[in-house]
């Protein structure tokens, strides 16, 4: 989709109309004037004013949201809108220069750090530690995006907006994720090369898209993956194939989020640039 800041006719697209000699000027050509309740594609009477909407998301200030859509960068359900005072639903679709806002306030997209002995279940009917247990006061019905195995620890998304999760596990987009793993050393000089050439496990070619070394030490080191891959057990596999089994692993990045300094068993809030940036991947 064209950002609507990129499409002719924007911000401006008409030049004045010249003065020639005495006689009378000609009225400019202007598109007639349209009050708000003209847009009657998204224009909702008892809605939210397009700019409190916007910045409630946390796109900027009301201010600055009033000048973005003074400039026409900004699309409610696929109709550029460029009145100021437009009331629309809360659960419009709304982009930015192409670029999708969440805007609803029922949806949640929290950053969990998932500890080792937890299972990646919202219920468990074994009876072990489970997501559930973490989000058991949260009134939304939450969904984990992806898994992590019981032993790994790290970032898990979790979320109510179905069709991003369905759509950040789908291997058609793609999503990287960052793995740091505690493995037996020490590591060849070629190992990154062979993992980006592809290794051959029992349901497949893996490769990854990133391999470092981030530290060497007596017996063990300690590296760091990037792979847009989502079959199970995956990175453990792919270096115990390579002779360096996995001794501990973390998921540290899902896409553009970063796990960051959330402890095991916490979460936070992921931030509208966050969100947005899922989306993006997501392609929504
Ligand atoms: N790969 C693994 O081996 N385990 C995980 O939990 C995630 C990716």
């Amino acid at each position: 989709m064209t950002p609507p800041h990129k499409r002719s006719g924007g911000k401006g697209g008409a030049s004045k109309p010249r003065r020639t000699g005495k006689t009378k000027p000609s009225q400019p050509t202007r598109p007639p004037k349209r009050s708000p309740e003209e847009h009657v594609d998204v224009h909702v009477p008892d809605g939210i004013r397009l700019q409190k909407l916007l910045a409630a998301a946390g796109v900027g200030s009301r201010r600055k949201c009033e000048q973005l859509i003074a400039d026409a960068r900004v699309e409610v359900d696929g109709h550029l809108v460029t009145e100021l005072g437009v009331r629309v639903s809360p659960t419009a679709v709304v982009h930015v220069d192409g670029e999708r806002v969440q805007t609803d306030p029922e949806r949640v997209y929290l950053a969990f750090n998932k500890p080792v002995g937890v299972v990646t279940t919202m219920s468990d009917d074994l009876g072990r530690p489970n997501i559930g247990d973490y989000v058991a006061r949260r009134r939304e019905r939450l969904f984990h995006v992806g898994r992590l195995d019981v032993d790994t620890e790290g970032l898990l998304l979790l979320t109510n907006d179905g069709e991003l999760a369905h759509r950040l596990q789908h291997p058609a987009y793609g999503i990287r994720k960052t793995y740091v793993a505690q493995v037996d050393g020490p590591i060849p000089r070629d190992l990154g090369k062979r993992l980006k050439e592809g290794v051959e496990l029992e349901d497949g070619l893996v490769t990854v898209d990133s391999f470092r070394l981030v530290d060497a030490l007596p017996g063990k080191a300690i590296v760091e993956i990037v792979l847009h891959e989502g079959r199970k057990h995956i990175v453990r596999r792919l270096l115990e194939a390579v002779g360096h089994p996995v001794r501990a692993l973390a998921r540290t990045q899902v896409g553009p989020v970063r796990l960051g300094d959330t402890k095991p068993g916490k979460f936070r809030p992921l931030t509208s640039r966050e969100i947005t940036s899922l989306y993006a991947e997501a392609g929504l």
